[in-house]
């Protein structure tokens, strides 16, 4: 009974140690965000780019693109285009949108799993 009792203990605990560091508590909704993943469906960005690693392959995955890359940056990529990315008939209010629902995929955690470390407890930091 009292091994029982200290098996749950310890599972209470762990739980608690656990799930009190998850990084989903950084993720902030925000209205332009959710405006922003209704302009990402609708220009079907998922086709060539990735968001968690999900997506497809012919461009990179943008899932952190807002802390890595500037506004400016990914504005042109939109406007102009390149050889490989088509130029979209964007407008301003579309982009802003666009680049909050970057913020707000960017605040939840990071996508590229070589920066990854183990910690001691078997979760990642
Ligand atoms: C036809 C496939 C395709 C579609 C659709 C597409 N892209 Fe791209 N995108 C690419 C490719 C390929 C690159 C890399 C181009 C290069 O470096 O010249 C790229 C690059 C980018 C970059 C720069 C990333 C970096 O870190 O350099 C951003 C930002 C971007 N795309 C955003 C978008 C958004 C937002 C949409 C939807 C509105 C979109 N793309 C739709 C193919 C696509």
């Amino acid at each position: 009974m009292i091994v029982l009792l200290l098996l749950l203990f310890c599972y209470l605990l762990y739980s608690l140690i656990l799930y009190s560091e998850l990084p989903v508590k950084l993720y902030s909704k925000n209205k332009e965000g959710e405006i922003g993943k209704l302009v990402w469906q609708k220009y079907n960005c998922n086709s060539c780019h990735q968001l968690y690693g999900l997506g497809g392959y012919l461009g990179p995955d943008l899932t952190n693109v807002y802390s890595s890359r500037s506004k400016e940056y990914i504005k042109s990529f939109l406007m102009n285009g390149t050889a490989t990315m088509p130029k979209f008939n964007i407008n301003e209010y579309e982009i802003n949108s666009l680049i909050q629902y970057f913020r707000s995929i960017d605040n939840s955690g990071k996508s590229d799993p070589r920066i990854f470390r183990i910690k001691t407890d078997g979760t990642i930091e």
